[in-house]
């Protein structure tokens, strides 16, 4: 069989989409420190974003999600808020916020800025106002401080890890130098835990919603949305063998059935302090929140939730109105295991009226034009560098991605892209470990890597400075030397890249709705490869080792050459025309 001919495709518009605009968006994920730099001090900023966003809407993308970029020591990323209604230095001012966000309306981009609502950063007036105030003390109460057990108050309350590795609790020293109560953190220790049963919290976070709604923001990415609850009496938690007390913040993993496949049932033990139902009150009460407002305000989960039956419950019509699909990302290119998450995807989140959504990068996760080709298991957050096993090969790696992006986003629902994917960067592994900054690194003495390798800032112009991130060549991570191949300069306009590709996925994805489409299984390809219509558009995507015909029909996106009608391994195609 042969391929007819290309068809063309208009080039991207600027986004349109009406009211729910979320249930089909393809949204830009910004990690502020790592996007585009103007002072030049190495680390991104918020009128470099503002310079940059050009090139987001000519990809083609509807809307904007930027990592934390408030008043923050910085211990996490920016993940440590020390005051959630200011900008840090480090990014700029509430007056660059405003002109940030004022540039992506104009260019009809909207803006969803994350919010940190488990934690504070131990800077915060609210926990050095605790920590100077006595045990029992109502500002004490916004924490989770506990006595020890022990003769002396010694023993660390529970038995519960930290996220980050280490212990989940820290002994504070008294003013006065004796060792005094213990307060919890399921991340760094300079990240305390908020008692979200105490009504204050739950006020001061209804205003903290408010300030950033009435300056205009399109909606909020809820970080670590499943864990804000603990489980009355904060009991011990082992476990199961082979899990973890949750990876990166994922819940013990299920039993594996085959790889990439595990077992879905909602009988899975959870540890206390994830995806406990009380977190489910505080949704519907930000819903309310966001209601009062005009314009399609939106809250997305960040909620490492298995199965996916179980996710679905933060975004039923009163809570969430998207999740982050884990499940999803965490899938390998494997067709039996695509086809089964991307049913029970749609099954799930159809089943409470809202969108899937689909994401295979974040700042969180080993790249996917690294991940996809790993030859050793790599839990989640654990990242991976010089002495990692199984380390990728980076040309069947970018295939992978390749392949892997061209089937995300032919799926309907919502789509999250990480910045930097859309010139298929790989991780950058050979980081020097006196570079290293993520808490994970330190708290495990080395053992995990952690998150650096997916946050190193992204390369703009082949020939400049730290490849165009500013002027200066500083960088907060060093980016490897080889990235001018990258550089979005060396990729615009140049037939096959990377990044048009991309370019060209987007323009198809709206052209045909598939966002809102639906899908339909095609059969008859064999085991490994996923295939399916969505409206008139025919997907096949290739995850085997031996290519395959393809039906006749003009093509539409191919994440490489299909000369001759047949698709190759880690390939995949979109059709229009076909029987
Ligand atoms: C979320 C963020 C991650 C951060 C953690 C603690 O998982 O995505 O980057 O370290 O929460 O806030």
């Amino acid at each position: 069989m042969t391929i007819a001919s290309e068809s063309s495709v208009a080039p991207a518009a600027v986004t349109t989409l009406g009211t729910e605009w979320w249930r089909s968006a393809v949204i830009y994920q910004i990690y502020p420190r790592s996007f585009a730099d103007l002072t030049g001090d190495g680390v991104g900023d918020l009128p470099g974003i503002t310079s940059r966003l050009d090139s987001l809407a000519a990809l083609g993308v509807d809307a904007i999600w930027l990592s934390p970029f408030y008043t923050s020591p910085q211990k996490d990323a920016g993940y440590d808020v020390a005051d959630y209604c200011d900008v840090d230095p480090l990014f700029g001012t509430l007056a660059d916020f405003d002109a940030m966000q004022n540039r992506a309306h104009e260019l009809g981009l909207r803006v969803i800025v994350d919010i940190v609502p488990n934690h504070t950063s131990d800077a915060h007036r609210w926990f050095q106002e605790a920590v100077a105030s006595p045990a029992g003390s109502v500002e004490r109460a916004r924490y989770m401080f506990r006595d020890g057990k022990g003769e002396s108050g010694e023993i660390a309350p529970n038995n519960w890890e930290s996220v980050f590795g280490g212990p989940a609790w820290t002994r504070l020293v008294e003013p006065d130098g004796t060792p005094g109560q213990w307060y919890l953190h399921l991340f760094d220790s300079s990240q305390p835990d908020l008692d979200w049963e105490n009504p204050w919290v739950r006020e001061q976070f209804r205003a903290i919603l408010r300030f950033w709604l009435d300056r205009g923001v399109d909606g909020f990415r809820v970080d670590v949305a499943h864990g804000m609850i603990k489980a009355p009496g904060l009991p011990d938690f082992t476990p199961a063998p082979g899990g973890s007390m949750g990876g990166s913040s994922a819940p013990a993993e299920g039993v594996s059935l085959e790889p990439g496949i595990s077992d879905h049932s909602e009988d899975q033990p959870t540890a206390p302090f994830w995806a406990q139902d009380g977190v489910h009150e505080i949704y519907r009460d930000w819903h309310e929140v966001l209601a009062g407002y005009e314009g399609d305000r939106v809250l997305c989960a960040e909620a490492w939730v298995e199965p996916l039956t179980k996710l679905a419950r933060w975004v039923r019509p009163d809570e969430m109105h998207q999740a982050f699909n884990f499940s999803y990302l965490e899938t390998p290119f494997s067709g039996p295991a695509l086809r089964r998450v991307i049913d029970e995807s749609i099954a799930a989140f159809s089943g409470v009226g809202a969108p899937s959504t689909w994401v295979l990068s974040n700042h969180d996760v080993v790249r996917h034009a690294s991940r996809l080709a790993l030859t050793a298991e790599n839990p989640q957050g654990a990242g991976i560098g010089p002495k990692s096993a199984g380390l990728p090969d980076t040309e069947l790696g970018l295939r992978r991605a390749r392949a892997a992006s061209a089937l995300m986003l032919s799926l309907p629902g919502s789509a999250y892209v990480y910045q930097g994917e859309e010139l298929g960067l790989p991780e950058a592994i050979d980081l020097p470990d006196e570079a290293r900054q993520d808490p994970t690194w330190f708290r495990t003495n080395g053992e995990r890597y952690g998150r650096d390798g997916c946050r190193v800032p992204i390369p703009w112009e082949a020939d400049s400075p730290a490849f165009g991130f500013n002027t200066t060549g500083a960088s907060w991570l060093p980016q490897p030397a080889g990235w001018s191949v990258y550089a979005r300069d060396a990729q615009a306009g140049v037939a096959g890249s990377t990044l048009e590709l991309y370019t060209r996925i987007l323009a198809a994805r709206q052209e045909y709705d598939l966002g809102m489409g639906s899908v339909e299984w095609l059969d008859g390809f064999g085991e490994a490869v996923v295939a399916f219509r969505n409206g008139p558009v025919t997907v096949v995507s290739n995850t085997g080792r031996v290519p395959v015909e393809l039906p006749l029909g003009s093509v539409l996106v191919a994440s490489e050459n299909v000369d001759g009608g047949i698709l190759p391994p880690d390939t995949t195609v979109w059709l229009i025309g076909t029987e």
